[in-house]
């Protein structure tokens, strides 16, 4: 998919326009307060420039899953206000699509205010895609907007249905979430490098099989690699390993030599005799791991050798963590190499973009958030980019 083909904001004539903008305000809110702004700190600049070009932003969004169901602690209108907040200009909750709340804050919308739809997951029809739905959706704009990269891997009415129904294009997240994501693998300035941690081998398969065949190293982490290591010879005592994809562990490295990617495991291991906080624990050698411990981090050898092999990188895309970083002492790993990411980036010799729920949790436990080319505010829809996969939320705008 050629993504510069795609249309922007600024493609389109907005003035006097109600404009619907599907985001992602999809936050996690505890006792009522938001504990993480990022998603929405990241429409302002879409809702900012509609109202900038003479446009009526409406948003739609979900939060959180309630299939199809009323579900009272998911409602938007707790966010009106915090939305009103970023964006310094008013927002009016308009209740459910389709309800005479909803109908008459549209008609009596006033120029420089925001409308703010009820939770569009309430509607059955939302997530089945239903054509009925998507024209309620489009019934009341003209010109539909998508800023939510992180849900565009959902083919909803409100990410991908509306979208044939009215002129349509992406909005200023959507594109810069698109420019740095292409920039990191559709078109990277080489040698480019991929870190892919997490428990598990079995969630990211496609992953490693598209990435050996786009980035120049592979390094792998977390509990996945415990499954190569495994795959390799190495005994791995209780660690957490899926031994079903031993196979495919192999198959993905042959894979990766026949497309010049060197994968790079680690070489030594933090291990403990069992998952806790402060458990005790050593570092030891591949070949020294005993039949009772558990990997639960790569080791400082390991971060060593990695750190001099992206010093030769010039970009770099990361997804999963390294290690169990949610108990100490067990993020060291992840952090010490997300520090040397983030000082790489500094000194301008990388371009760094990294995503998925884990991964940001990691780095910003790291405090290196600030200093990575770009981190994504998408999760899922991140590790479907990753796979290579087309997301319907983008193959479904308006093009050139
Ligand atoms: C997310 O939080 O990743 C997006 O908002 C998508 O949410 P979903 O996984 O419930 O579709």
């Amino acid at each position: 998919m050629d993504l510069k083909t795609i249309k922007t904001i600024d493609d389109l004539e907005l003035r006097g326009q109600r404009v619907l903008i599907r985001v992602d305000i999809n936050v996690p809110i505890r006792d009522g307060v938001v504990t993480d702004d990022t998603r929405i700190r990241a429409i302002v600049p879409t809702v900012r420039d509609v109202l900038a070009a003479g446009g009526k932003p409406i948003l739609a969004a979900h939060l959180g899953r309630p299939k199809g169901q009323v579900v009272e602690d998911l409602s938007l209108s707790a966010l009106a206000a915090p939305l009103q907040e970023a964006l310094t200009s008013d927002v009016v909750f308009a209740g459910a699509i389709g309800s005479d709340e909803a109908r008459a804050a549209v008609e009596e919308q006033a120029d420089g205010d925001t409308l703010l739809l009820e939770n569009v997951r309430f509607h059955a029809g939302e997530e089945a895609n239903d054509p009925e739905f998507a024209k309620a959706l489009a019934a009341i704009a003209d010109i539909y907007i998508n800023d939510a990269f992180s849900a565009a891997h959902r083919a909803h009415a409100s990410t991908e249905g509306v979208a044939h129904l009215l002129p349509s294009a992406a909005g200023r997240q959507m594109q810069a979430e698109l420019a740095a994501l292409g920039a990191a693998l559709e078109d990277p300035t080489r040698p480019v490098a991929a870190v892919v941690g997490g428990a598990k081998v079995s969630t990211k398969i496609d992953v490693l099989t598209h990435l050996v065949a786009k980035v120049d190293k592979l390094i792998v982490g977390g509990g996945m690699a415990n499954t190569f290591l495994l795959a390799n010879g190495h005994p791995i005592g209780k660690s957490l390993a899926e031994a079903d994809l031993v196979e495919t562990a192999r198959e993905i490295m042959t894979a990766a030599e026949a497309s010049g990617c060197r994968i790079l495991l680690p070489i030594d291991a933090t291990c403990a005799l069992e998952f806790a906080e402060g458990a005790s624990h050593r570092v030891a050698a591949l070949d020294d791991i005993g039949s009772d411990e558990m990997v639960l981090d790569v080791g400082p050898r390991s971060v060593a050798e990695l750190t001099t092999e992206l010093a030769t990188c010039r970009t770099l895309v990361w997804n999963g963590p390294l290690g169990a970083f949610e108990i100490d002492p067990f993020g060291a790993g992840t952090f010490s190499l997300a520090r040397a990411v983030a000082d790489l980036t500094k000194s301008g010799e990388l371009t760094s973009a990294a995503g998925g729920g884990d991964t940001v949790a990691a780095l910003n436990a790291a405090g290196v958030t600030d200093d990575f080319s770009y981190i994504s505010t998408a999760g899922g829809a991140f590790l479907e980019w990753l796979e290579g996969r087309e997301l319907p939320g983008i193959a479904a705008l308006g093009r050139h």
